[in-house]
């Protein structure tokens, strides 16, 4: 066993979290989860449609390992349509979820000892990543005070000969912030390899949708269904990258996962044909949701102070309750039976704060709200 490399990789905070609600739950507590980041409205109607047809047809083999040709061309398409960014078929490559996508990027770039940057508060897998791949986490931190845009300035001057790749998430778990384009257009300019996860892409309620490929071609680009379509567990993503790039990674794909899901592929081909009108009735749903969360949490005196444009994530300055937002989250748990995200996991300077997440239904949403309310009165009798 590999014992340094496992013993440097840190665990999933909310996972504690999470694995400790499920012990309650086994002895019949009724906990309400606001920790996980999974949409837990149903897949729709279409996407059902095309996998069971998939089955039928017998669409359940290896696909080529760089996906169905259908999917890539529909890729493509969509980023036509929606983004206004031209792409080839021959620039995406689907992937077992986004988690693979960035695995595959992340080993196509970096190589023993190069430096990657990350942008914090971060997803957390970026750092385990990249140190699994034998890279050096260098933390670039943002502000809730600058709406956690990246200061460009300071970003210019932190950044040096030896960094390869910046890692960027936008819109972000945690903070449900895209960056605005003049950070997208400023960050082509610093010659560094950039890999954009772009998992919640589309999901912002008063912007357009952006990509970093408006403003930079060379950039690789993560992106999946599981977020925008919640099709969590149906392990499906892309890579788009650089024509050159592709051969390479097809042969890390072919090594690694042989193909993405092919029935998961052909609903894919589904969720791609989602009536607009659908789309636009989930982001209302959504952008609701959100501010019932900064209404109830600023009702109860914890202002949020920045704007989370996109879904579906609010992150909370707790620092007025306390030190260590695990303990935190524990004790919340424990006397009132909510679920939320420590901060820690985000990054050590986020350790007093806490994400909630709204992907869960309206309802659901108010009962965590109102357990908050409950637990932070009892904090402050
Ligand atoms: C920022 C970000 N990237 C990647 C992922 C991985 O998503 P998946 O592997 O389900 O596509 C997640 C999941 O929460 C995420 O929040």
């Amino acid at each position: 066993m590999n014992n340094y490399l496992l013993s440097s990789i840190k665990p999933f905070y909310v996972m504690e979290i999470l694995e400790k609600a499920q012990e309650y739950e086994k002895k019949g507590r009724k906990i309400t989860h606001l920790e996980i980041g999974e949409p837990t409205q149903k897949v729709s109607s279409i996407i059902k449609k095309t996998a069971k047809n998939s089955i039928e047809k017998g669409y359940d083999r290896y696909s080529n390992s760089l996906g169905v040709l259908e999917l890539r061309q529909m890729v493509a398409k969509k980023y036509k349509e929606n983004l206004d960014v031209k792409i080839s078929p021959d620039q995406v490559i689907v992937t077992t979820g986004s988690s693979a996508a960035l695995i595959l990027a992340l080993i196509s770039l970096i190589k023993r000892g190069d430096q990657v940057v990350i942008v914090e508060p971060y997803y957390p897998c970026y750092p385990q990543l990249i140190k699994i791949f034998g890279g050096k986490v260098r933390v670039f931190k943002t502000h809730e005070r600058d709406g956690y845009q990246i200061d460009t300035i300071k970003l210019k001057k932190f950044l040096s000969k030896k960094d390869k790749v910046l890692i960027l998430n936008s819109p972000s778990n945690p903070t449900g912030v895209s960056q605005n384009k003049e950070v997208l257009s400023f960050l082509s300019f610093l010659g560094i390899n950039i890999i954009s996860d772009e998992i919640y892409q589309g999901l912002n309620y008063d912007l357009d949708a952006e990509t970093i490929l408006q403003h930079d071609d060379k950039a690789i680009v993560v992106n999946g269904f599981s977020k925008f379509y919640s099709m969590t567990g149906w392990r499906l993503g892309y890579l788009v990258v650089p024509k050159g790039m592709i051969r390479g990674i097809q042969k890390l794909q072919q090594n690694m996962y042989i193909c993405a899901p092919t029935i998961s592929q052909h609903a894919a081909i589904g969720a791609l044909q989602i009536d607009n009108n659908e789309i636009r009735n989930m982001l209302k749903s959504y952008k609701k949701r959100r501010d019932l969360t900064i209404k109830s949490l600023s009702n109860m005196g914890i202002d949020i102070g920045y704007s989370p444009d996109s879904s579906f994530y609010v992150f909370a300055n707790m620092s007025k309750y306390t030190d260590n937002s695990l303990d935190l989250s524990l004790d919340i748990l424990n006397k009132v039976s909510l679920g939320v995200a420590p901060g820690l996991d985000f990054g050590p300077s986020f350790k007093r704060y806490i994400r909630f997440s709204y992907s869960s239904s309206y309802r659901n949403i108010q009962i965590g709200l109102d357990k908050m309310r409950e637990y932070i009165k009892g904090y402050t009798e």
